[in-house]
């Protein structure tokens, strides 16, 4: 079982966010645990009060140390022995997101993510406690809390068990540095568009090479930084194939 643990000031749009479809499935079934924390919660302000102006001056209000601390403080419980959980801080300033960190990712037992909102949170309080500044892309959002969801979107299908075919958590786009093929489904004609031939032979060493050619004919097209990886890659293995014949 795969632990999330998310400190926001919106625990209610997280938990819906992630209880529907694949997510809420894999939650029914302790795949994962979604623990939506409201950091409102943990304020010892007597008006409930989690924001301040800056010192400084400028736009707008900063969440305080104390309530984001004191909420972590009530999720991070050390286990014995295990090492501390790691806290992910969504920022615009952290490493960029991708499939290798939802990899690496998903091999942790418990996770906590920490989602800033209006201009952002007091900086002593992300120097003590976050581990992993982290991204989603070059663009600003309102808050974590989406960053949070696509994050643990991604993690969870990697989390075994999650998805129904095992295999499609590891075969898809970005694993090989491939974009994935087109595929079709009934019926074999729409739009006096046909299924391309080679899909109805029943022939699968056929369809794998078609296959493979579609995704690298796309790769190449539209995502060439990509395709420069996946070529260097093939170097790499057709090197190592070739010493091992020599033995
Ligand atoms: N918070 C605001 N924008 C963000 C982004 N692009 N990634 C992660 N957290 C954010």
């Amino acid at each position: 079982m795969m632990k999330f643990h998310i400190l926001t000031l919106f625990p209610e749009m997280v938990q819906q966010g992630l209880a529907t479809s694949i997510l809420g499935r894999a939650a029914e079934k302790d795949l994962i645990s979604i623990d939506a924390v409201n950091i409102r919660d943990y304020t010892q302000d007597k008006h409930g009060k989690v924001d301040d102006y800056t010192y400084g001056g400028g736009a707008g209000m900063l969440m305080q140390a104390q309530p984001v601390y004191d909420a972590w403080k009530a999720v991070a419980k050390p286990a014995e022995g295990k090492k501390p959980v790691r806290v992910l801080f969504m920022s615009p300033q952290g490493k960029t997101f991708s499939q290798e960190m939802a990899k690496e990712l998903a091999q942790e037992e418990e996770l906590i993510f920490l989602c800033g909102h209006y201009e952002g949170i007091d900086e002593r309080v992300i120097e003590e406690i976050v581990t992993d500044p982290v991204s989603i892309g070059d663009y600003v959002l309102t808050g974590g809390e989406l960053p949070a969801m696509v994050m643990i979107d991604a993690i969870s299908r990697m989390v075994p068990g999650v998805l129904k075919n095992e295999d499609s958590g590891v075969t898809e786009s970005f694993q090989e540095n491939l974009l994935e093929y087109p595929q079709y489904s009934r019926p074999e004609e729409w739009h006096g568009k046909k299924v391309p031939e080679v899909l109805l032979s029943g022939n699968h060493k056929k369809i794998n090479a078609w296959r493979l050619e579609q995704s690298e004919r796309r790769t190449e097209e539209r995502r060439p930084d990509l395709y420069a990886k996946y070529q260097e890659k093939q170097k790499v293995i057709k090197k190592l194939s070739a010493k091992k014949r020599i033995f």
